[in-house]
Formats: C-alpha cells, structure tokens, sequence
C-alpha cells in the first residue's frame, strides 16, 4: 500500500468525506464463490476479488456488497455462519480480508458485508452448546427450544411455515438419547433461529458490528430483516394478520434492534451505513425500517418483481417514490440478486415477473428478447433517483443456467420436493475470458468450477465484451460513467413525462431524460439536443421497442403541458 494512501479506516473517518455517499451510490454485489478464482481450487476467493479489482474500478461502481463470506457449513451458501469473526478457509483469511477492504478503498470502493441476525448455523459454537447442555439449559435460552405436543411431544409446536416450505421445527435427542425438544428455523433445520429476547444475542450482534466496522467495513446488509423476533407464546398462525400481528414477521418490536444498530453506526466519525432486505408488501409497515434513527436504505423489491409492463413498472416506480419520501430516504433501485432469476431470462419469458413461487424447470426462454430489456432494464434503473444494485455478471448479461438436477446445491430445490429449480441457476462462476477450462474464473490449469458454465458464455466474457463497443459491459460501464459526471441524473427531482401507455419516461432535474419503450412498436422521443446514450440503436430517429434512450433535453419553461407529478 502507498505510504501516502490512507487506510479504510482512515478514509472513513475522514471529516468531509461524503456522508451521503449511499443515497446515489451504485452498489455491486459480489457472491464471492463464484466470482473469480484466484488459487485455482475451483472456487471464488478473496485473492480472485483482489484481482479484480481494477475490473470493478473501471466499471465505476462505489461499493461491494459481499454475501457471507464467513466460515459455515455452506448448507444455505453461507447464510449459515458458524463464525462471525473470521473468513470462510475456502474464500481466504481475515488478514486477506482486511487487505481487499483497504485496496479497495485505494480505488474508491466502500465495502459492505452481509450480516444474518435471525439465525446461525446448526454448527455454531452456541447452537452445539445448546445441544449438549439440555433441556432447561441456560444455553438453549439463546434459541427457541420447545417441548412438542401430542402425547409423547411428538407434534411441532407450531404450523409456522419455513421460508423455503416445509416445517420450521426439528426434533433433537437428549443427550441420553431420548426424543427430546423441538427447535425453531425459518430456514433450513441448519439454520437454528436465535432468540431475541436474550442480552446474548443483542450484545454478541453489535460486537459484530463494532469489528467489521473497525475493519473500514463502511456498512452491512441485513439479511432476512423482518424476521428475528418471534411472538414468544407461540401462536397458531392467523388466517390474515393485520399490520404486526404475524407471529414471526415484521413484529413492532423489530425496529429497536435496528435502532440499536444505528447507535453503534453513528459512533463512527463517517457514520456507517445499514441496509435492510426486507421483504415486506405493505408500504407503510416497510417505510417504518427507515425511519431517521433505523436503517438507511432497504432493498426495493416491488420494482423487481413486477413484469415487462409499462403500467405495472411506473405504478411501482411512483409508490416506491411516494413511500420513501416521508420518512427522508433514497429508494434502491435492483433487478436482480443472488436469490431471483437473472433478468435476461426472466425478461425473455412470458411470465416476466419474479416469484419465488412461479419458479419451475423447462420454462420457455427467448433470451434474445430478454437481454433487449435487459438492456434497457439497466438504464431506466441507472436513471432513476437513488441507489442501485448489480448483481455480479448482471453487466455481462448472464442468463439464468439451467443445472443438471444432480449439480444442484441450494435447499429451496430440495424443500419444495424437486419442483423449484432453485437459485444455483443464478449463482454460475463468472466467465472472464474468450477460452479456458474456466474461461478464466480460476488459472489455466485449475480445476473445474464448482458449478459448469455454458460453452456458450465465452460470447459473454468479460474479454469478448471488452472488445464489443456494442456490449452489455460498454452499456453498463458507459451509464455509470454518465450518472457520475451528469448533475442532473446524480441528484435531480424526476418529473414525469407522458409519451403514452407504452412509456416510462420521465425528466431528472431540468435537462435530462430517460425514456423507455416497452411496447410493441417504436415511439418518438421528445424533443431534445442530444442523446447521451441507448439501449439499442435508434431507427431513423424512434426507439425501438424493449429499449431506453437518455437525453439531453430544453430545460422546461414554466409547466409544461407533459408534466404530471413532481417527488
Ligand atoms: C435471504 C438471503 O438472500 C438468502 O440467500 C438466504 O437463503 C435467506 N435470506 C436465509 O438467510
């Protein structure tokens, strides 16, 4: 490291540096094992993200979000931590950690770690004491153990149903062999939910906190945020609970752990940053995690589930707008993640729309198409006000990959009885060169990737697009640059414009403007001095279908006959 090159740190706690750097930020999110493959064992590692670093520079994004990185068992690709206070063997040590964290910073790039309160891994150090200690243990105080029902507690003590289907509940042995209790998971029987209620739990998670954050580490993603406190009496699940009535989801007493947490962020001479995945449909109940003393941002995903549909999309836009605005905070702006079917699929199908749900083998693809509004996707999200997340390999255009059923790993396929293909079909290594076993995710001579990628993905390399003008990398990177150096597009109001039913268009403070084509036919775009950027080529002046322009436009004089609402 230069001499002359402050650390994390440092640079975090510089006074002056900018504190509102993650209202516009664009964040990048880094699944480690499949990103890049520096010591050639066929698994991403945090050498491979130090390689590519310069990658990630030119790009110009502002921040990595790493997914757990931590030791754990990886039975849900490491939402299951055993250790929070080190770094998986596989992907590195704490010590390559805290170098990445400042060569990173070196380039400009803040770091953002992922952190899972509602549960730990079945092979944390607590959980196994809870197992050996027994019943009535002070020890099984830091989970949910509960004798069963039935007459021999055969029965689960709820009906409470996991997040990824089937029971909640696993039956454990004395250690003198007998059935004994019953513990609660909302996940998987390896993840073992932790209770709440106990000092332990709180203290042990802010400690957490304090040393990543003393690491330069400049904020976290809370993982599965609305879930961790649980209603102690158990109760039977209701048919429709109103507003904090469900028994384990978005209870009212939530938001003190996050109050908490942004005490300890705020102790920070550069505040550090939370940032919530809840997943939550009522607006005002979701706005409530981002009250001034809360969070700092929570993902949006209304606006990415919803389908390639003019109406449904700006309906999203508008009530995401509307529902971050009284309590002060940016909305996020995300197509895809780590967890949801990659955008050129999912845009390429007839049910363009994101459910967990809807997620079957063999569904009809035209990529093509889906890579168009893929491509116009990520400048109407570029443009929109807030932040925005990529999801690695999201700027190269991967689709989803259909794995062979005995290549698959991620317990979703499995607890839905082999119907849902899962979401290893979003989570294939990175192709970075035209040729190679890996196509360069790990060294000529490394072994395969954990997970195969398609022949065809040498096309999508990072190498074959950086030599494509016409490239979903060249789109990316050149959108990036341009929300950097445009006034406008950084921090402008937007100010709806109306080209019809089929558009999304829209004016970012007074002279630039984003218009997105998601009908059948090409549309005229309003009258401008330039145009900065296109998803597709324009034809003899009218942007095609499946496609987005940015403008440059006149600055309004007065009202203007198009507008229609102001945030
Ligand atoms: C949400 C994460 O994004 C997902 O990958 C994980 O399986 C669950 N939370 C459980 O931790």
């Amino acid at each position: 490291m230069d001499s002359d090159v402050l650390s994390p740190a440092a640079v975090a706690a510089t006074p002056g540096a900018d504190l509102d750097w993650w209202r516009t930020a664009v964040i990048y999110q880094v699944y480690v094992r499949s990103f890049a493959d520096g010591d050639g064992d066929g698994t991403g590692d945090l050498a491979g993200v130090r390689s590519r670093l310069p990658y990630l520079a030119s790009l110009g994004v502002d921040a990595l979000w790493f997914n757990p990185w931590y030791p754990s068992p990886l039975a849900d690709g490491g939402y299951d931590v055993s250790d929070y206070r080190d770094i998986h063997p596989m992907f590195g040590s704490l010590a390559d950690a805290e170098v990445l964290i400042e060569e990173a910073a070196e380039l400009g790039i803040r770091t953002i770690i992922d952190i899972v309160p509602n549960h730990v891994s079945a092979d944390h150090p607590w959980f196994r004491a809870a197992l050996e200690a027994g019943p009535g243990s002070p020890e099984r105080e830091r989970f949910w153990f509960r004798p069963g029902g039935g007459e021999a507690g055969e029965q689960m003590p709820t009906d409470w149903v996991s997040s990824f289907q089937g029971p909640t509940w696993t039956r454990t042995s004395n250690p003198d062999g007998t059935p004994g209790e019953w513990y609660l998971h909302l996940f998987t029987p390896e993840q073992p939910d932790l209770n709440w209620n106990h000092p332990d739990v709180r203290r042990e998670h802010e400690d957490v906190l304090r040393f990543w954050f003393d690491r330069g580490v400049a904020g976290v993603r809370i993982d599965s945020a609305a879930l961790p406190i649980k209603d102690a009496r158990f109760p039977a699940l209701p048919d429709s609970p109103g507003p904090g009535e469900h028994p384990h989801v978005d209870r009212d007493e939530i938001h003190d752990i996050y109050r908490a947490w942004r005490a300890v962020a705020d102790t920070y001479e550069q505040p550090r940053v939370l940032v919530g995945e809840v997943w939550l449909e009522d607006a005002a109940r979701f706005a409530r995690y981002l009250r001034p003393d809360e969070m700092h941002t929570a993902f949006n995903f209304d606006f990415m589930t919803q389908p390639w549909d003019a109406a449904a999309m700006r309906a999203s836009i508008s009530r995401t707008l509307a529902e971050h605005a009284p309590v002060g905070a940016p909305a996020t702006w995300v197509l895809s993640n780590h967890d949801i079917t990659r955008p050129v699929t999912r845009y390429g199908r007839e049910d363009s729309g994101f459910a967990f749900d809807r997620k079957r083998f063999g569904m009809p693809t035209d990529v093509e198409r889906g890579t168009r509004r893929a491509r116009a996707a990520a400048l109407l999200t570029a443009a929109l006000p807030g932040s925005l997340y990529i999801y690695q390999g999201d700027e190269l255009g991967l689709p989803e990959v259909e794995l062979p059923v005995e290549l698959i790993e991620d317990p979703m396929h499995f607890r839905s009885g082999g119907v849902d293909p899962g979401r290893d079909g979003c989570r294939v290594p990175l192709p970075w060169e035209r040729a190679g076993a890996s196509l360069g995710f790990g060294t000529d001579d490394a072994r395969s990737p954990w997970l195969p990628q398609p022949g065809t993905w040498a096309a999508l390399s990072v190498a074959a697009q950086e030599a494509d003008p016409a490239s979903m990398l060249h789109l990316y990177r050149a959108a990036l640059a341009h929300r950097r150096s445009d006034a406008d597009l950084r921090a402008g109001a937007l100010t709806w414009l109306d080209l019809g039913d089929h558009a999304i268009a829209f004016r970012r403070g007074d002279a630039f403007a984003s218009v997105t084509n998601l009908g059948e036919g090409p549309i005229a775009l309003p009258a401008h001095h330039s145009v900065h950027l296109t998803s597709s080529p324009l034809a003899d002046g009218m942007l095609p279908p499946d496609s987005t322009a940015w403008l440059a436009i006149e600055p309004p004089s007065g009202e203007s006959a198009t507008r229609r609402t102001t945030k």
